[in-house]
């Protein structure tokens, strides 16, 4: 799968614009400092930031102001694959194709990076040079998304006690939606409002948001068992050596990339009355579940 054309101009643009606001390694305590850049700039496809800018493109040519939004996506997004990664959660060595942050620094340094990375997005938030009704409802979408109430943390707990259960097809659906789609939808959402979406606009990508970023996670256990961790830069097979509650374990593989294709197109759907203004939005769309890594 190709990357869309216009992803490595947005990823330069989110690569200088998190450089900017993650405080140097010289300031004190540099260790934390360290910690935090390490994992930042390990790698990572830097999805969240981009769907972000490219959902801000859509009502606003200047997607400036969006970048603030964008970097504190990726800040809340590294700091839960900090964690993630945490021998208490899923126990991995590898991230981004590099050791784990608790593997290179200790586990106290790794806990505090990411609730150091959690706290700065909080910040860079509050930054975005929008005005303030525009910036309340970022804050309370990304703070939602990442919460305990259909949210990414809220997700990460229903997964770690899945873990070696047998579940069913309604609780795979929660774990999903909550540990991944919700701060991808928050992405979405949050490059709309920046650039001052219309109510109505807002809640067709609300839908298109849930939906992508439900397959998002689908693919991602389809790809823990289809490729080797070389490829994915992170340990591949661990979910099955984890007894993860997976699309894959319950569905099978065929099923999982049925189900993966279906809600993509649902997904798609959500964006035809924008036109070719949501051209970008449709070819990460379709990445998204092409993707090999
Ligand atoms: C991995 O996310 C964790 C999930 C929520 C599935 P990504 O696949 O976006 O990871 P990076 O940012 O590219 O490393
Ligand atoms: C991660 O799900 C979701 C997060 C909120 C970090 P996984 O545990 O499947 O992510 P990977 O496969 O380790 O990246
Ligand atoms: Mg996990
Ligand atoms: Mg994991
Ligand atoms: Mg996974």
């Amino acid at each position: 799968m190709k990357l869309p054309s216009f992803f490595e101009e947005d990823r330069l643009a989110v690569e200088a614009a998190l450089e900017l606001r993650l405080p140097p390694e010289s300031a004190a305590p540099s260790s934390i400092h360290q910690a935090m850049r390490y994992s930042v700039f390990a790698g990572g496809k830097r999805i969240r930031p981009i769907l972000c800018l490219e959902s801000a493109r859509i009502f606003s040519a200047d997607v400036s102001p969006a970048l603030y939004p964008a970097c504190a996506l990726e800040f809340i997004h590294t700091y839960s694959l900090i964690h993630d990664d945490l021998p208490a959660l899923d126990n991995d060595d590898l991230r981004r194709g590099k050791p784990t942050c608790h593997k290179k620094f200790g586990e106290a340094p790794a806990i505090l990076a990411g609730d150091a990375l959690l706290t700065l997005a909080f910040q860079v938030i509050g930054e975005t040079p929008v005005p303030a009704e525009r910036c309340v409802a970022i804050l309370r979408e990304i703070s939602r998304g990442a919460g305990t109430i259909d949210g990414m943390v809220g997700g990460q707990v229903a997964d770690i006690e899945a873990e070696g259960k047998k579940v069913g097809p309604e609780m795979l659906e929660y774990i999903h939606r909550s540990k991944t789609a919700a701060l991808i939808r928050a992405s979405v959402l949050a490059g709309a409002l920046c650039s001052g979406a219309a109510p109505d606009d807002v809640e067709r990508l609300r839908r298109f948001g849930d939906t992508i970023g439900w397959a998002f996670q689908v693919t991602d256990d389809i790809l823990d068992v289809e490729e080797s961790s070389a490829a994915l830069g992170k340990t591949a097979g661990k979910d099955i050596a984890q007894q993860k509650a997976t699309y894959p374990s319950v569905f099978g593989l065929e099923r999982s990339h049925q189900i993966a294709r279906e809600l993509s197109e649902n997904a798609l759907r959500e964006l035809d009355s924008f036109g070719p203004r949501a051209s970008r939005l449709r070819e990460i769309a379709e990445f998204l579940v092409l993707r090999r890594a």
